[in-house]
């Protein structure tokens, strides 16, 4: 096969930041994409449905103008968050889910919940009105290694949960393990996001021969049995996984640094990776499944009328990095060549 024809996809989880940062690589995401989730971990970050106005208004502005891209946007949910705006955000259709950080899980979460049992009547209001969830699946205790901490927030936070609230609908993001993937495929209204760096990565390429920033996000990379899992997961064409990059540019300065932020940045080849990965794995027929089918279905959203071309040839390059005016944000590096160009 050397050309695919797909609908158009979109990222069903995804980074924007704000200011220059947004201006800078919003059309890196635009060109390929036609939504996207966009993350609240703004700071500060987008609590209200007045703020998600307001963030969704400089994301039109800061659009290419050739652009159709649609953000939908999300609420960060507080321990505070307010049971009438939540509904009044999701009747006038300006949310498209609510996110869920644990309180210092990752960046800019430290207004995420510290407990759970004091977000109880907002999540019995989401499930009641059809509103996900999507949530970052890391306990935070600081007892748990970090290369467990998603398999130990699935027994303890996100089961009981489930048990509670069967009819909520919950994403469990950027998922990292076999134990997320099983998770999500065997429970009813549970979807799971799968980036493109976690198909790609393991924990090595963080560590070995040096440490190398730009594969550092959280959650963090996991032992090659676990990307593995994810592979299989992603190729299956099973409509729990959709992809949800969680592109996240951070500034080199801030990546390379003795405290270096975390996240990948995909968003400018993700649809070269995916078509290389997907073939590499004999699964190019579920490609259109993971990044255009699957994701709209869960959100019970029409599937996009486009379509995206991808077609085989030279190995295609990519820019090192993407200026911006808050500064350089180097492009993740998948360390194979890329055959599938995006016409
Ligand atoms: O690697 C990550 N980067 N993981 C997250 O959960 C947050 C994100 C960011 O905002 O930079
Ligand atoms: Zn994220």
């Amino acid at each position: 096969m050397t050309t695919l024809t797909i609908k158009r996809p979109d990222d069903w989880h995804l980074h924007l930041r704000d200011g220059d940062m947004l201006k800078g690589i919003l059309p890196e995401t635009a060109r390929h994409f036609d939504r996207a989730i966009i993350m609240p971990n703004l700071i500060p970050p987008v609590v209200t449905a007045k703020d998600a106005a307001e963030y969704r208004d400089r994301i039109m502005a800061a659009k290419p103008d050739n652009s159709d891209f649609k953000p939908l946007m999300t609420l960060y949910l507080t321990e505070q968050t307010e049971i009438k705006d939540l509904r009044a955000a999701h009747e006038i259709g300006l949310i498209t889910a609510v996110k869920l950080y644990p309180a210092g899980a990752t960046t800019n979460s430290a207004s995420g919940v510290s407990d759970f049992r004091n977000v109880r009547r907002q999540l019995e209001t989401m499930a009641q009105i059809g509103l996900p969830l999507c949530v970052h699946g890391e306990v935070t205790d600081p007892d748990i290694d970090i290369f467990d901490r998603e398999a130990v927030f699935i027994d303890r936070i996100l089961d009981p949960i489930r048990r509670e609230l069967p009819e909520l609908k919950i994403v469990m993001e950027h998922i990292t393990t076999k134990q997320g993937a099983d998770y999500a495929a065997a429970h009813a209204n549970t979807g799971a996001t799968i980036t493109t760096h976690h198909l790609v990565i393991n924990r090595n390429h963080i560590l070995v021969g040096g440490i190398k920033p730009h594969y550092y996000c959280l959650p963090v990379a996991k032992r090659e049995e676990h990307r593995l899992a994810l592979r299989k997961a992603a190729t299956s064409g099973d409509p729990t996984f959709f992809l949800g990059t969680d592109s996240a540019p951070h500034i080199d300065d801030l990546k390379e640094h003795a405290c270096g932020c975390a996240g990948c940045f995909t968003a400018t080849n993700t649809m070269s990776i995916l078509a290389e990965v997907f073939e590499q794995d004999d699964a190019l027929d579920t490609l259109e499944a993971f990044a255009s089918l699957n994701g709209p279905a869960f959100y019970g959203l029409p599937v996009n009328e486009g379509t995206m071309t991808l077609t085989k040839g030279d190995p295609v390059a990519y820019p090192e990095k993407i200026t911006t005016g808050a500064g350089p944000v180097t492009v993740f590096d998948p360390q194979m060549p890329l055959h599938w160009r995006v016409s």
